[in-house]
């Protein structure tokens, strides 16, 4: 069988998305399977380069899962030819700047969300990679979740009739870090670092819902810094000066209203970490990552609202849950092997560069109407 080899360089991967989810769950899987099979039967053998700033963590990390390649000296690595695709998972900041030399030194890109940390960069990126001729990726990973994936299977088998509302429940405690160690990377909380729960999870937000449900049309936001005070990874009090709730609601083009409540700061009673709840006309549906309830049109009890009697009702218990009905891979890991495919001009792909860019005009619009206090229309991009 003939292998192709695949030189990835991957930058920021001693991060904690870099190592878990893209080293060791997609790229390292594909490499240990023997590659990623093409239609003629050509294997891709993905080959890393592991890139980032300490020599120690890198080496480490590499010995520990047998890669050969690492180095501190990434302009070198973006010199070697040999490299064909750029990826990046460092912190958001940096990703606009390290793409446009990505494309400049002939790379074809693939990066984590956001792609840049303004709309106007990461549209610029864009246009940079579509004038170039390379091709072009964001991580958009949450819609290859199984939960989402069993709720876009009822879409498709007409289960809800029409589509009236989605709501969004997402969040979990982070801890300060005075009391117990933080469980997400301190520059989350800080502005200056690229912080901030809008930047980090309205990009989300936005491809899941435009490649879901619709077009988002318009927005109205609502942001709170609730925690302004936490304990970095050496333990040291920093201002934490980022928005770290957030409360929008969004009118999508086919007039389904989504809300979207999203939070650092509330403890979990649903579900799931995230759910993902649609009520339609003939039926409704919870998604949270993993699983799927649903409650169709005849299987709905009659509620009576009677706030003198205690009803011992478990309304839990009246929904369905759907059933696995087969292997569900690594949500990261099939935008990996949907990427490679997209190299060699196999497969759809609808993650380029320009969604990418929806996610930053979403963002914006969203800082815009917290801060103006109103509704924010989008323009459709070109
Ligand atoms: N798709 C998702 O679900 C998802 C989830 C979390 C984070 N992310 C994104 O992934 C990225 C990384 O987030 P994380 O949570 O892994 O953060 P992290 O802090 O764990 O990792 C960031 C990495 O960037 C490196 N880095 C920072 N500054 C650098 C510099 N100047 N030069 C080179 N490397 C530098 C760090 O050393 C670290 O390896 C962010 O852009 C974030 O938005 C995506």
């Amino acid at each position: 069988m003939a292998e192709r080899r695949l030189g990835i360089i991957m930058n920021g991967v001693t991060g904690r998305m870099g190592t878990n989810q893209h080293l060791v769950r997609s790229i390292l899987e594909i490499r240990n399977e023997g590659g990623l099979p093409l239609k003629d039967g050509t294997r891709v053998v993905p080959d890393p380069i592991l890139v980032g700033r300490n020599e120690d963590k890198l080496r480490r990390l590499a010995q520990r899962y047998e890669v050969a390649r690492w180095t501190t000296d990434l302009d070198g690595a973006l010199a070697d030819k040999k490299d064909e695709v750029f990826f990046d998972a460092a912190s958001t900041q940096l990703r606009a700047g390290l793409v446009k030399k990505a494309i400049a030194a002939g790379k074809h890109v693939y990066v984590e969300k956001p792609t840049a940390d303004t709309f106007e960069d990461a549209y610029e990126i864009y246009k940079l990679a579509e004038k170039a001729g390379i091709k072009h990726g964001v991580v958009q990973d949450k819609v290859y979740l199984p939960g989402l994936r069993k709720l876009k299977m009822l879409l498709e088998a007409g289960f809800f009739g029409r589509i009236l509302s989605v709501r969004i429940d997402f969040g979990y405690w982070v801890f300060e870090g005075d009391l117990q160690p933080i469980q997400r990377p301190s520059w989350n909380y800080r502005k200056k670092d690229g912080g901030g729960l809008i930047l980090d999870m309205i990009p989300h937000w936005q491809y899941v819902i435009g490649q879901t449900f619709g077009d988002i049309k318009s927005l109205v936001c609502h942001a709170v810094n609730d925690i302004p005070k936490r304990w970095d990874e050496n333990g040291e009090a920093f201002a934490a000066d980022t928005d770290d709730s957030a409360y929008a609601i969004l009118q999508l083009a086919n007039g389904i209203t989504a809300q979207i409540n999203f939070s650092w700061c509330v403890r979990v009673r649903r579900d799931d970490l995230v759910t993902f709840k649609v009520d339609g006309t003939k039926g409704s549906a919870v998604a949270g990552l993993h699983d799927c309830w649903t409650q169709a049109n005849v299987n709905t009890p009659r509620p009576i609202w009677n706030p003198d009697a205690r009803v011992n009702a478990d309304y839990f218990a009246d929904w369905q849950l759907m059933p696995d009905t087969q292997a569900f891979t690594n949500a990261f890991r099939i935008e990996w092997e949907m990427f490679i495919r997209h190299l060699f001009g196999e497969g759809e792909w609808r993650h380029g560069l320009l969604e990418g860019a929806k996610g930053l005009q979403l963002v914006e619009a969203a800082h815009r109407s917290n801060r103006e206090r109103k509704w924010i229309d989008l323009e459709k991009l070109a």
